[in-house]
């Protein structure tokens, strides 16, 4: 079978490898209709998350139909179509029963004190192979396997394997509240998941903070107030937008490749600390982005320092982006005297896809509508590079795990969308002409095109703005490698939460 293998730092292909089988008896084989690129396996191969094992299959989002079940198994049958939890559980010990499965103690067969356990992780956290691939060998089934009802459909459920349980995980750490003033600080997909989580739990503001044009639209189209670290120093702005006090409850979703400000109000600060992120950077990846292709960040605790800052005093921080053990600089005197609370970790995904399964049913949330890109196989590698770019319009890249027809990684680059207006359809529906039920890339072809307003709003926006191209673009790309981004960046299709009038705010 065809899967997404890492072999070396930076480097990444397309492999034939061998199918996976049944070793335990409560091991289940799933063959997949969806998988997705997640900010975590950029770290993986920026090497600043290290300790990968040449040969392992990358990716941990998936959904497909279980083919195969161990003796074991008893909750589910082949033909059963199913959601995987990024982080495996064993659904017994302790840390399982009490909704702690990112901490398993028995899933990661390095030992209780080794970690999450994971698909297409380090060494350290299995390794378990990834759900790049056709087919995937899912231990631990019965516990972790999550059936998935019909009218939940791949593009939903795909976005349930990791970042919407963990957008939901952000908030339930920062402990947002109703009428709270929040921070998200990074604005990829799991930062527009926060945004809808803080919104969801009765945030009454939000402020999200990024570089990437195209982000922050999206995030202003779920309500957010945008700030752009690059023309704004966002402590500063969020200080005087909010009186001086600073925000109640921040959310981390950068991680480890966080980056400086290069431009604008914050820059000489980043200069200024240049020093000390080289100095950080030299810890937790000494080998890394290996050949210039690929941009990891430059200031692994700069997003950390900004949070930290423009909290208000007792605040609380919930980091979800990913830090690697090996990065031990945090501002703790700054969080001490600001009395805040911090909370932190690996998203204990099976305890919340439930229950985020049941807000997509409700009709609270919509998380298919933050899919920007549905690739085929064969040009898994471009995608990831566009999405590491962050390329315009690159906010969720879906992916089908089966072989394409045509084409090799190398030769093709992702197939512009081209939209065209469908008749019929009110206001401003665009269709994609490749989401055809017959011809279309999942079950859900039918929708797969619709594209909402916003995207038009993105493209103009954006023009206008850049007509030589995003600038963040293109200095995070000195090296651009084979896939130029001289040509008109082109967003794809962009859909984002809307206001959904029979949403039920939670409140405690
Ligand atoms: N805790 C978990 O269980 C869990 C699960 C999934 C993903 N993650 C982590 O969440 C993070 C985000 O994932 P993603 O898929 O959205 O990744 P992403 O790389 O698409 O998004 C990160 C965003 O942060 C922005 N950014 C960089 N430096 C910044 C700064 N100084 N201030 C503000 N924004 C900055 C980038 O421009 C980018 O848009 C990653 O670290 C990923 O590993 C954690
Ligand atoms: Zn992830
Ligand atoms: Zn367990």
């Amino acid at each position: 079978m065809k899967a997404v293998v890492f072999k070396g730092i930076g480097k990444i292909g397309i492999e034939e490898v061998e199918e996976p089988r049944i070793q335990e008896p409560t091991d289940a084989i799933v063959r997949l209709t969806a998988s997705a690129i997640c900010g975590t396996d950029l770290h993986l191969v920026h090497g600043t998350l290290s300790g990968m094992k040449p040969g392992t299959i990358l990716g941990h989002e998936g959904v497909g139909i279980v083919e195969q079940v161990g003796a074991d198994v008893r909750n589910l049958k082949p033909g059963d179509r199913v959601v995987i939890p990024a982080s495996i559980c064993c659904g017994f010990c302790v840390y399982c029963r009490a909704g702690y499965q990112a901490q398993c103690d028995r899933a990661n067969p390095h030992g209780p004190q080794a970690g999450t356990a994971f698909y297409g992780g380090p060494e350290s956290s299995g390794p378990f192979h990834g759900l790049q691939a056709e087919k995937a060998r899912i231990p631990f089934a019965p516990a972790n396997l999550v059936k998935l009802p019909d009218e939940i459909t791949d593009d939903d459920a795909i976005l349930l394997s990791d970042v919407v349980p963990t957008g939901y995980f952000g908030a339930v750490l920062a402990e947002i509240k109703p009428g709270d003033t929040v921070a998200v600080f990074g604005c990829g997909p799991v930062g527009q998941f926060a945004i809808a989580s803080a919104r969801h739990f009765g945030a009454d503001r939000i402020f999200a903070v990024d570089s990437v044009h195209s982000r922050l639209v999206a995030a202003r189209a779920q309500g957010a107030e945008a700030i752009d670290f690059e023309k704004e120093h966002p402590v500063e702005t969020i200080r005087r937008l909010t009186g001086g006090i600073g925000v109640d409850r921040v959310i981390d979703a950068v991680g480890v490749d966080a980056c400086r400000a290069h431009a604008g109000p914050a820059e000489k600060e980043g200069e200024r600390k240049a020093g000390q992120f080289a100095q950080e950077l030299a810890f937790v990846a000494p080998e890394r982005h290996g050949n210039g292709n690929w941009n990891a960040g430059d200031a692994p605790t700069q997003a950390l320092r900004w949070e930290v800052e423009c909290l208000a005093k007792a605040g609380s921080l919930g980091i979800i982006g990913v830090y690697p053990e090996s990065l031990m600089v945090f501002p703790i005197g700054q969080a001490m005297n600001k009395n805040l609370t911090i909370k932190l970790g690996n998203c204990n995904h099976r305890k919340y896809i439930p229950l985020c399964l049941e807000l997509i049913r409700s009709g609270a949330l919509q998380p298919a509508r933050i899919i920007t890109q549905r690739q085929a196989f064969s040009s898994i590698i471009d995608a990831y590079h566009a999405f590491d770019r962050h390329e315009a319009g690159w906010i969720k890249v879906m992916l089908r795990p089966e072989p394409a027809a045509t084409g090799t990684a190398a030769t093709r680059r992702p197939a512009p969308l081209q939209l065209t207006k469908q008749r019929g359809t009110r206001g401003k529906a665009w269709v994609d002409p490749r989401a055809n039920p017959d011809t279309g890339p999942s079950r859900e072809a039918s929708d797969s095109g619709l594209v909402s307003p916003l995207k038009n709003e993105i493209l103009e926006d954006h023009a206008r703005r850049y007509p030589e191209g995003d600038p963040a673009v293109r200095r995070k790309n000195p090296d651009r490698g084979e896939l130029p981004t001289e040509e008109p960046v082109r967003p794809g299709i962009m859909r984002v939460f809307s206001r959904n009038p029979r949403r039920k705010r939670v409140r405690k």
